[in-house]
C-alpha cells in the first residue's frame, strides 16, 4: 500500500529517495511521484505505473539534498499524474505525502476550504491546504502542522517540505506507520525500515499523533500538543543482503526456495542449546490460562491461522476459534469466558487487525501477534509477541511467511500442553529436509502449470480435512499472481453445488496427506474427471498412487500443510510466468493493506 519517503542531508536526494521507493515496491502501488527542494524551489515529479517511469522522467539536472517521494495505492480518486502524491498547497509554499486515509474529508472541505480550488480528487490535498491556510491566519508552521493534525480523523503518515525553510522535513503520524532512521549527517523518514536501510539501521518509532521535526543533523519528536518526547533510537537486524533478489528472476521464487532455511532458523530460534523449546513462560501462562484461543488474521495469515486452530486444539486441547480480522470488526462473535487474542500478520501493520486490537485492549483482553517485522505496531501494541524470523518478505504473494507461522503455531502449541506425543522440532527438521528435496522439482511443476493452468479460465483445489486448509492457501496463490479464477474446495462438498461449474478440461487439483481421508477424497476427484475435469493429484507418498503427478516425502500429517503447500506456491509462480504476469506486485495487490 502507499509508502513514503523522506531525506535531508548533504547528498542529491533524487536517487536516494527513488531507491527508497523501489524498496517500497513490495507493498503494492499503482502511480509514484517525487519532491525536490532545490535553489529555493520545489521540483515535483509523478507518474501513473511503475517507478521506473518515474525515473524516466526526472529532470536529471535538477539536485537537491531535501526531499521526499510516495507510491501511491488509489484509494480516493483514479490512479492518475494528478492524484498521485506530492501534492501542493495553492500557493505552492507547502509540499506534502500522505499514507493513510481521511475520513472527514468532505466536513473539513465544508468548513475550512469553501474558496479554495482543490486540483486532485484525493483526500490527502485537504491537509496540505489545511496547513497552508493555518499558516495563513498567523500560526507557525510547526503549529500549523499540529493544528491539521488535530483536525484530522483517519489515519496518515506525512512527510512535509516548506518551501520557506528548506533546512527541515516535517513529518507526524497516526494509525499508520512512519520511522525516522538516524544517520551521520542526514536523517530520514518512511513508512518502512525497508526504504531506508541501505543507508541506515537507527530508527526512532514514532507514535500515533506525534509530530517531527526533521534536520540534517537532528530528529526531534513531539506530541501533538507540542510537548517534547525523549525517545531513543533502536537498531535494526535487517540485512540488506535479504532484501535483494541475487541471481533470482523473482523475489516470489528466492522466497519459496527460503522455506527449508527459515524453518531450521525457527527451530535454532525457539530452543536451547539442549533442544528445549524456549518460549516466554509470560506467553505459556496467558494461553494456558485462557479458556478459547481467537486467532485474528487476513489474507494468507488467516489460512495460517486455520492451521494453527487445529495444532491447538489437536496437539495441547485448546478450543480455538479463527476470525478474519474485517469480520471481527463488525461481527463480533459471542466470546467465551476467558479468552486469548492471537494476532497473525507477516507485517504486523495490517490495518484490520490493528482495529481489533484496539477494541480488544479496551477490553481489557490478553494479546499476542506472530509478525515478521520487529518494531510493527502489532509487535508494539500486544501483550506478548513471537516473531517469525522469515527474513524480509518482498513479494506480494506470501509463501515463506505462511509456512513460518504455521512452524511457530506449531511450536508453541506444543509447547502450551503436549497431549499429543509429538517432537515439533524433530518433525520441523524433517520437514526442512523435505522442502529441499520438493525445491528441486521445479522442471516437473512448470511443465504441470504449462499442462494444467495457463490455458485455464478458472481450476479448482479440493481437499478434506487439513488438507482443505491448504487448498484455500494454494488457490489464493494461484488466483492472486496469475488471474486465473481459482477456489478452494472441500472435496466432499464440491457435489453440493459448485460441481456444476465442472467442464471439459476445467483443472482440478486434489491435495492428499491424510490417511483417514484419502480414499474419500479420490472418490471426489473421480466424480469430477467423470464430468470431464483435467485432475491433478499431490499426494503424500504414504498415500499416494502410481498416477499422482507429484508425490512429497512422508512427513507427521498434522505437519504436512508445510509441505503441501511447496508443489501450490511452484505451480502458482509457474503458471504466472508461462502467462507474463508481473509475479512479484500482481495488479491491484498491496503486500502491506494499512487501511481498513
Ligand atoms: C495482503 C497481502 C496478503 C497478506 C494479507 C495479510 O492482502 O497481499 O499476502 O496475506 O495482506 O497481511 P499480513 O501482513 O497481516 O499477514
Amino acid at each position: 500500500m502507499c509508502g513514503i519517503v523522506g531525506y535531508i542531508g548533504f547528498k542529491d536526494v533524487k536517487e536516494i529517495i527513488l531507491r527508497g521507493l523501489e524498496k517500497l515496491e513490495y507493498r503494492g502501488y499503482d502511480s509514484a511521484g517525487i519532491a525536490v527542494a532545490y535553489n529555493n524551489n520545489i521540483y515535483i515529479c509523478k507518474e501513473k505505473g511503475r517507478i521506473y517511469s518515474l525515473r524516466e522522467s526526472i529532470d536529471r539536472s535538477i539536485t537537491g539534498y531535501l526531499g521526499i517521494g510516495h507510491t501511491r495505492w488509489a484509494t480516493h480518486g483514479e490512479p492518475n499524474k494528478t492524484n498521485s502524491h506530492p501534492h501542493q498547497s495553492s500557493t505552492g509554499r507547502f509540499t506534502l505525502v500522505h499514507n493513510g486515509i481521511i475520513e472527514n474529508e468532505e466536513e473539513l472541505k465544508n468548513k475550512y476550504l469553501q474558496g479554495v480550488k482543490l486540483n486532485s480528487d484525493t483526500d490527502t490535498e485537504i491537509i496540505v491546504q489545511l496547513i497552508e491556510k493555518f499558516v495563513n491566519e498567523g500560526e507557525p508552521v510547526d503549529l500549523a502542522i499540529r493544528h491539521t493534525m488535530s483536525e484530522l480523523k483517519g489515519s496518515y503518515a506525512l512527510a512535509i517540505i516548506d518551501k520557506e525553510d528548506m533546512d527541515t522535513l516535517y513529518g507526524a503520524k497516526n494509525k499508520t506507520p512512519l520511522l525516522a532512521g538516524k544517520g551521520d549527517g542526514f536523517n530520514m523518514l518512511s513508512s518502512d525500515a525497508m526504504a531506508m536501510i541501505d543507508y541506515t539501521n537507527l530508527f526512532y518509532e514514532i507514535k500515533d499523533k506525534e509530530f517531527l521535526k526533521v534536520t540534517k543533523d537532528s530528529i526531534e519528536i513531539f506530541t501533538i500538543s507540542g510537548e517534547k518526547v525523549t525517545r531513543k533510537p533502536y537498531k535494526a537486524d535487517i540485512d540488506t543482503i535479504d532484501t535483494e533478489k541475487g541471481t533470482y528472476p523473482h523475489y516470489m521464487l528466492k522466497e519459496i526456495e527460503e522455506q527449508p532455511f527459515v524453518i531450521r532458523k525457527i527451530i535454532s530460534e525457539y530452543t536451547d542449546e539442549n533442544g528445549n523449546i524456549k518460549i516466554s513462560p509470560d506467553i505459556l501462562q496467558d494461553v494456558r490460562s485462557c479458556n478459547k484461543v481467537y486467532i485474528i488474521a487476513c489474507g494468507t495469515s488467516y489460512h495460517a491461522g486455520l492451521i494453527g486452530k487445529q495444532f491447538f486444539e489437536k496437539i495441547s486441547k485448546k478450543p480455538t476459534e479463527v476470525v478474519i480480522a474485517s469480520e471481527f470488526i463488525y461481527n463480533m462473535p459471542l466470546l467465551s469466558e476467558k479468552p486469548m487474542f492471537m494476532f497473525i500478520s507477516q507485517s504486523g501493520e495490517t490495518a484490520d487487525c490493528i482495529s481489533v486490537l484496539s477494541k480488544i485492549k479496551d477490553m481489557g483482553y490478553k494479546t499476542l501477534t506472530l509478525t515478521n517485522v520487529k518494531g510493527s505496531t502489532l509487535y508494539r501494541e500486544v501483550d506478548h509477541t513471537l516473531l517469525l524470523h522469515a527474513g524480509p518478505e518482498i513479494a506480494v504473494a506470501s509463501t515463506k511467511a505462511y509456512t513460518a507461522q504455521i512452524a511457530v503455531l506449531a511450536i508453541l502449541a506444543s509447547s502450551i500442553d503436549n497431549r499429543v506425543n509429538i517432537d515439533v522440532c524433530k518433525e520441523l527438521s524433517i520437514i526442512a529436509n523435505v522442502m529441499e528435496s520438493l525445491c528441486s522439482d521445479k522442471e516437473k511443476y512448470k511443465s504441470l502449470a504449462e499442462k494444467y493452468l495457463v490455458n485455464s479460465r478458472n481450476c479448482f483445489y479440493i481437499g478434506r480435512s487439513m488438507d482443505y486448509h491448504v487448498c484455500l492457501e494454494a488457490s489464493l496463490k494461484l488466483k492472486e499472481i496469475s488471474y486465473i479464477q481459482t477456489e478452494g474446495f472441500p472435496a466432499g462438498e464440491l457435489k453440493h453445488g459448485t460441481i456444476a461449474l465442472i467442464e471439459k478440461n476445467t483443472p482440478v487439483i486434489g491435495i492428499i496427506t491424510q490417511e483417514k481421508i484419502n480414499l474419500n477424497t479420490r472418490s471426489n476427484i473421480r466424480e469430477v474427471e467423470a464430468r470431464g475435469a483435467a485432475t491433478m493429484i499431490i499426494s503424500m507418498k504414504k498415500v499416494s498412487q502410481d498416477t499422482d503427478a507429484i508425490v512429497i516425502d512422508n512427513v507427521n500429517e498434522l505437519l504436512s500443510p508445510l509441505v503441501a503447500i511447496i508443489p501450490a506456491q511452484y505451480l502458482a509462480y509457474y503458471a504466472a510466468l508461462l502467462k507474463g504476469c508481473d509475479i512479484d506486485k500482481p495488479r491491484n495487490l498491496a503486500k502491506s493493506v494499512t487501511v481498513e
